[in-house]
């Protein structure tokens, strides 16, 4: 079996781990923007070539006649990549460009679960004109204020972090509306996020492993917004202030959208979605949907697939296996970033990786924003490499992550040492208390 993985990032090394790891031995070739070391010491053949090429993503998988094609990023999704897949009668593990508008077009989203699942939304209006604008942000007071297509994360702006008072989400409401022509405004939603993803082929849905990630960029939730810093899963697939029913909520939104918009578009959505909730006082709602993994979030679920991963990829592009099981265990994972990530674009920086460390932890090490060269791995820029550890505790697996990155000692890059800590989770679980008693 031959299959095509495209993408270059921490996600996509850990799916290639898992397929890898397969009782089939799929042979794997890749299609990157950038040379990831840990894929392409996985692949036998190696395509550079940018997201948007999706006639080369194409032409390739025919040429190499793949047997399953996995997008790992949005972007060629987006730019229909998994349409041209299906034309050529190629299995892809992914959603058409139609369905993947639930990750490009957030007003759509809104529309499909107002009609789906009206409960799981916050009040919310889609502006086309100042007058909309004002009188919106003027009658919900805290708000979140988003363009309405993608925005790689950076684009959103909330009441009391980057919007201080009704004058400033005006402003940067307008600034949208005269860009775009339309600006997204909604109720600011208060609790916990978290992230439910779950599998889907169009007729069967089965859900991962909660995730919640630590989306800003230093200790404490202080800093800019970034895509993620680090992640971690429990045992039991919950987290510590999310019940079982709050999950199974979860799981019947995302079902209902899905059903919702295959409905929409009359075509069987193929791949994961990505449900972005925030736990509030009156439930699960929906930030955002995505149309892939997220990333971090894929390090810690793939990683802990007990089922054959080709199964449950190829199972997706077809049709999913009857279950779809994950080790019982925790799982923690963050990254190295460079230092001056985010608020630049660092210089390349050589870090050097003594391997005899992470073995002997038994932790790994999840390549990204990294290249080799001939003087060894460089971090790129981005985030540059993840250290995962998987244990029967998230307090276990927090400990080996944070003793492995002491011990490899690198030099020009940083991580968040607080995230998945028994203190950041207390923290979270108070938090949600104050949320539900309405503090
Ligand atoms: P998005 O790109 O829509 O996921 O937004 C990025 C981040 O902005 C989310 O993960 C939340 O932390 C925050 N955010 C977005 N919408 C809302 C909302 N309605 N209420 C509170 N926070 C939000
Ligand atoms: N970690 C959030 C995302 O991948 O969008």
């Amino acid at each position: 079996m031959k299959i095509l993985l495209v993408g270059h990032g921490g996600r996509e090394h850990a799916i290639a781990l898992a397929l890898a790891r397969s009782r089939v031995h799929p042979e794997l070739a890749a299609y990157m923007s950038s040379i990831n070391p840990g894929i392409e010491e996985l692949s036998s053949r190696i395509y550079n070539g940018s997201m948007q090429d999706v006639g080369s993503i194409t032409s390739i998988a025919k040429g190499e006649r793949v047997d399953l094609v996995v997008i790992g990023p949005e972007e060629p999704l987006m730019h229909g990549v998994i349409d041209q897949l299906l034309e050529a009668g190629i299995p892809a593990f992914g959603p058409t460009r139609a369905l993947a508008n639930l990750e490009g077009n957030k007003a759509l989203l809104r529309k499909i679960i107002s009609l789906a699942v009206p409960e799981a939304n916050p009040i919310y209006r889609e502006c086309v004109t100042r007058g909309q604008v004002c009188d919106t942000i003027h009658a919900v007071q805290n708000v979140a204020v988003k363009p309405v297509g993608l925005t790689g994360g950076k684009g959103v702006r909330v009441s009391g972090k980057q919007l201080s008072g009704e004058a400033e989400a005006e402003e940067y409401a307008l600034e949208i509306l005269v860009r775009d022509g339309k600006v997204l405004i909604e109720e600011l939603l208060d609790g916990e996020e978290y992230s439910q993803m779950v599998f889907s082929d169009g007729v069967h849905l089965m859900p991962m492993p909660l995730a919640q990630d630590a989306k800003y960029a230093y200790e404490g939730d202080q800093g800019l917004m970034t895509g993620g810093m680090g992640s971690y899963t429990q045992a039991d697939q919950l987290l510590p202030f999310v019940s079982e029913s709050d999950r199974q909520k979860s799981f019947e939104i995302l079902k209902k959208v899905i059903d919702a918009a295959q409905g929409e578009f009359g075509e069987a959505y193929h791949g994961v979605l990505y449900g972005q909730f925030m736990l509030t006082r009156s439930g699960p709602k929906l930030v955002e949907t995505n149309a892939r993994f997220g990333d971090p979030e894929a390090i810690n679920v793939v990683s802990l697939l007990r089922t054959d991963p080709v199964d449950v990829f190829m199972g997706a592009a077809t049709t999913l296996p009857d279950k779809i099981e994950f080790e019982p265990m925790a799982s923690v994972c963050k990254y190295l970033v460079p230092e001056g990530y985010p608020e630049t674009r660092p210089e390349p920086v050589s870090v050097q990786i003594a391997e005899s460390v992470l073995e002997e932890e038994g932790t790994r090490l999840i390549y990204a924003g990294a290249e080799r060269q001939r003087t060894g791995v460089v971090a790129t820029g981005s985030r540059f490499a993840a250290v995962l550890a998987v244990r029967p505790t998230v307090e276990a697996a927090e400990e080996a992550v944070e003793r492995t990155i002491h011990r490899l000692d690198l030099k020009g890059v940083r991580h968040r040492p607080d995230v998945a800590t028994p203190a950041l989770l207390k923290k979270r679980v108070e938090h949600m208390q104050r949320v539900m008693q309405g503090q």
